[in-house]
């Protein structure tokens, strides 16, 4: 079986990011639109480029990802920029977080590195750890996704956008969109198709 940390760890070691410098497009839009602040969480933040745009908007970020290197690297980053993120070494399947603690939570493309069996009790967890009226962003491989990616053997769940939006059925979704994207940030240009869902934690219990 093909090890997901090791194969991270090496593509993490090298000094270029591994995903780009840049946030992802949706998720910084996202935040603009709405002017999100506060305390965010970015789950499976690589070396960071979510996390390291959030922090520059003037968010506290608690960043988590399986990867040492990747922490590592995202830290230093941190330290000489003076950016408050704290990056942590932590398995999402052992996820602890506060309930009602953050504004704002980030999954960039790492749900798809879990099985899908271990993602109820994942997302139930996530969506607790928001602040009432807090704001998710998720994206995920469809089940459309060619799978050309160098990292395509570390995937292991693929998702239909019905069995997406009902991971998170408790939240009030915003929006749910399947969408290519040509990659070219890493190994040769491939095509994916992606999912991006943006919810909101409901204001009441109602
Ligand atoms: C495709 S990368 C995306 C990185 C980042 N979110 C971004 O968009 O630039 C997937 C990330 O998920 C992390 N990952 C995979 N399985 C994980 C797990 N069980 N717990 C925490 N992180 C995990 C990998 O180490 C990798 O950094």
């Amino acid at each position: 079986m093909v090890d997901v940390r090791s194969l991270f760890d090496e593509a993490y070691a090298g000094s270029a990011p591994v995903f780009g410098l840049r946030p992802d497009l949706a998720f910084e839009r996202m935040v603009l639109a709405n002017d999100l602040h506060g305390k965010a969480l970015d789950l499976g933040c690589g070396d960071g480029r979510n996390s390291l745009f959030l922090a520059r908007y003037g968010f506290s970020v608690d960043a988590f990802d399986v990867s040492q290197p990747a922490v590592e690297k995202l830290n230093q980053t941190a330290r000489r920029s003076g950016l408050k993120i704290t990056a942590e070494v932590v398995d999402l399947r052992d996820l602890v977080t506060p309930p009602d603690h953050y504004d704002l939570v980030v999954a960039d493309t790492v749900f798809c590195h879990l099985q899908s069996s271990e993602l109820h009790d994942l997302t139930s967890r996530i969506v607790a750890s928001l602040r009432p009226g807090g704001f998710l962003y998720v994206s995920v491989f469809s089940d459309c996704d060619p799978r050309l990616s160098e990292f395509a053997p570390l995937v292991k769940s693929w998702f239909s956008p019905a069995e997406f939006r009902r991971l998170f059925s408790g939240l009030d979704i915003g929006r749910c969109e399947e969408f290519p994207v040509l990659d070219r940030r890493h190994g040769p240009v491939h095509p994916h198709v992606l999912l991006r869902l943006i919810a909101q934690r409901r204001t009441t219990s109602s």
